[in-house]
């Protein structure tokens, strides 16, 4: 057995025909089966394919009291030739360690991550939708699984691969309030990583937002609320006069694998793009002056987002019209058409199944 050996169990029957593939939204259906892996006694068992269903716990699963637990999220696209690929999973698998790390739990084997997802996606290859914009999302994790109410890192954990049919993402802009009150991470925290309790600490403040009207919140450092850090599942990006600017990284805000790929795109396209700390003043300044002429996020969910409305301290600021766009458009084509190979897989980020 070498370390990439998978097990496999197939479903009896698949459930894809209760599925109504016009109206999937996003993480409410999962497809046939699921990769599982217990780790036990200081090392990684056997991997496993088996058919979705539910896991039996104990009430005092170390999880459900002291959140030890990670995650990613990453996409599979059905391509124009009607194989399937899925978008950068090597760096999904790293990024998944380096959450792992700060969160004391064990390395996961990245060749075994991105051979699960490849295996489990030849398996179930006919939940990957066709339909334009669509995509099936693959959301790896991992939990502790001590039953132990004292607060010590896990000694047993386990890993699954979960997969779910996405709809296609609404492509218009989104409104967003600069948060400077609440925060969901701050220096020396676990905002770098996919933990539990960085999304479970952003919900109060979201709901918050949603009540005033806005989609989503960008977040600003969490020691004077000036610097702007990131947007809900987005890193964010602001094209000042001719140069992008995006904030560069710090231990509160993640690493984003889209991020990354427009930062490698622009310098592959010789784009001005500078990562540093950018303050919400100069932001707004910037806007004022008329040269602020493009601001979106990154992120798995729709790759590229544009920001069309920004709220600070109560003022709602109207950003340039969409269709002025340049920049952005350009990531959004590219990457877009990349995923479905319908552009040329210059940098090599596509992974065939
Ligand atoms: C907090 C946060 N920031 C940024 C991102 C964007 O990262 P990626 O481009 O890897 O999806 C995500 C989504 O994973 C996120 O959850």
């Amino acid at each position: 057995m070498t370390s990439t050996d998978i097990k496999i169990t197939k479903a009896s029957s698949s459930k894809i025909h209760q599925v109504n593939f016009d109206n999937l939204g996003f993480g409410q259906v999962f497809s046939d089966h699921m990769m599982v892996v217990d780790y036990q006694n200081g090392k990684w068992g056997e991997a496993e394919i088996v058919p979705y269903g539910n896991l039996s716990v104990a009430p005092s699963l170390t999880t459900l009291h002291y959140a030890q637990t990670i995650f990613e999220g990453l996409k599979a696209f059905r391509q124009a030739d009607g194989s399937v690929a899925v978008y950068r999973p090597e760096k999904h698998a790293a990024r998944f360690n380096i959450s792992a790390e700060r969160l004391c739990m064990p390395d996961f084997p990245e060749e075994l991550f991105v051979e699960g997802v490849k295996q489990l996606l030849s398996i179930d290859s006919e939940w990957v939708p066709s339909q334009k914009g669509t995509s099936l999302y693959i959301r790896p994790f991992m939990f502790a699984t001590d039953e132990f109410l004292g607060v010590r890192p896990s000694r047993a954990y386990k890993f699954l691969i979960i997969t779910s049919p996405a709809g296609s993402y609404y492509e218009g802009g989104v409104k967003v309030i600069v948060e400077d009150k609440y925060v969901r991470a701050s220096e020396g925290g676990t905002g770098f990583t996919k933990t539990g309790g960085n999304y479970a600490a952003s919900l109060y403040p979201a709901v918050k937002a949603l009540e005033k009207g806005y989609h989503q919140i960008l977040w600003t450092d969490s020691k004077e609320h000036k610097y702007v850090e990131e947007i809900g599942t987005m890193n964010v990006m602001f094209q000042i006069g001719d140069k992008l600017v995006t904030p560069e990284l710090n231990s509160s805000l993640l690493a984003g694998v889209t991020r990354a790929s427009v930062i490698e795109l622009a310098k592959h396209w010789n784009i001005p793009i500078e990562e540093r700390k950018l303050s919400i003043d100069e932001i707004v300044e910037a806007h004022e002056k008329g040269i602020l002429k493009d601001a979106f996020g990154t992120g798995t969910a729709a790759t590229i987002t544009h920001i069309e409305t920004l709220n600070y301290k109560g003022k709602d600021y109207h950003l340039p019209p969409i269709e002025e766009r340049q920049l952005s458009k350009k990531f959004h084509n590219y990457l877009s058409k990349l995923k479905v190979g319908e552009a040329e897989d210059e940098l090599k980020w596509m992974t065939s199944i």
